[in-house]
């Protein structure tokens, strides 16, 4: 690869946070963050699953510690960050991307499970984003990806998530009155809406034939996206390839809101 490649893509000197880090799309893009260079601190509310995640990212090499936290708890949040940058020094890159999803009709969504789809999805989001802001600011900058969803443009219809729907909504709007607000400070938000990607997530959907071509024939390309493809788009809109790219959001999704 060219000098001039290395340099678009590389992230030596950086220190990146991902949430929900601990499996699926979270630690994919905390491994191939930390292939690009960057120190990573992996937050995950699994211990055990975030360990595993820093686990790897040491043994190819990289440098990573574990944080453990409820991101539905913003005190909690507070203390993470301040662990993090005890430990590193400085924050250049947030990953937003710890979210569940509860699918359930509208008319039997409990308040309970709104407040705790948006209080994960949507409002840790806000949280981790300020708790990044200071940080990034004196260091000169830096790049918040949030991992959206088609469904946070699309409504779906395949099944019932009104409060995925509106969570993800909310986050890719969130991102672009971040980007804007905060260009000033030479912080850019962008956001990844990905498709169905086979993680823990998705399982019980993809596992079963008959829903699995449903989703499938959504998709121009008719494919789902690997945990491979989203950590690319994050890596992209992270590195300096994308220094005047915000308030983006991202498909990687087969082409499934092109349509
Ligand atoms: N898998 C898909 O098909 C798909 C599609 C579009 C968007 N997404 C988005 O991608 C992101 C990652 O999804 P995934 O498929 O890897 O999910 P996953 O369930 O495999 O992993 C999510 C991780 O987040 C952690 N987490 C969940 N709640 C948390 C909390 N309150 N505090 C701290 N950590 C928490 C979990 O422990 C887990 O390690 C999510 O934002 C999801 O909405 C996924």
């Amino acid at each position: 690869m060219s000098k001039m490649l290395e340099q678009l893509f590389s992230l030596y000197g950086k220190v990146a946070l991902i949430t929900g880090g601990g499996r699926g799309i979270g630690q994919e893009t905390a491994l191939m963050l930390s292939q690009a260079g960057a120190k990573v601190a992996v937050l995950d509310r699994d211990e055990s699953a975030a360990k595993d995640a820093v686990d790897a990212i040491v043994s190819a090499g990289g440098e990573a510690v574990v944080l453990v936290a409820d991101v539905s708890k913003p005190e909690q949040i507070k203390q993470a960050f301040a662990t993090a940058l005890d430990r590193f020094g400085r924050l250049d890159i947030l990953v937003n991307n710890a979210a569940l999803v509860r699918r359930i009709p509208a008319l039997e969504t409990s308040i309970d499970v709104w407040r705790e789809v948006m209080d994960v999805n949507l409002n840790a989001a806000f949280f981790c984003s300020c708790a990044a802001a200071e940080p990034m600011t004196a260091a000169g900058g830096g790049a918040i990806v949030n991992i959206a969803s088609i469904m946070g443009i699309s409504g779906g219809g395949i099944y019932p998530i009104a409060s995925y729907h509106a969570s993800k909504g909310g986050l890719v709007n969130l991102t672009r009155g971040l980007a804007v607000e905060w260009a000033s400070r030479g912080i850019r938000v962008n956001a990844v809406a990905p498709t169905w990607v086979r993680t823990e997530f998705t399982k019980a959907l993809l596992d079963d034939p008959e829903m699995s071509k449903t989703l499938l024939d959504l998709m121009p390309l008719r494919k789902f996206a690997d945990t491979i493809d989203v950590a690319a788009a994050v890596l992209y809109l992270a590195s300096p390839a994308a220094k005047v790219v915000t308030g983006h959001v991202l498909a990687v999704d087969g082409g499934y809101l092109a349509r």
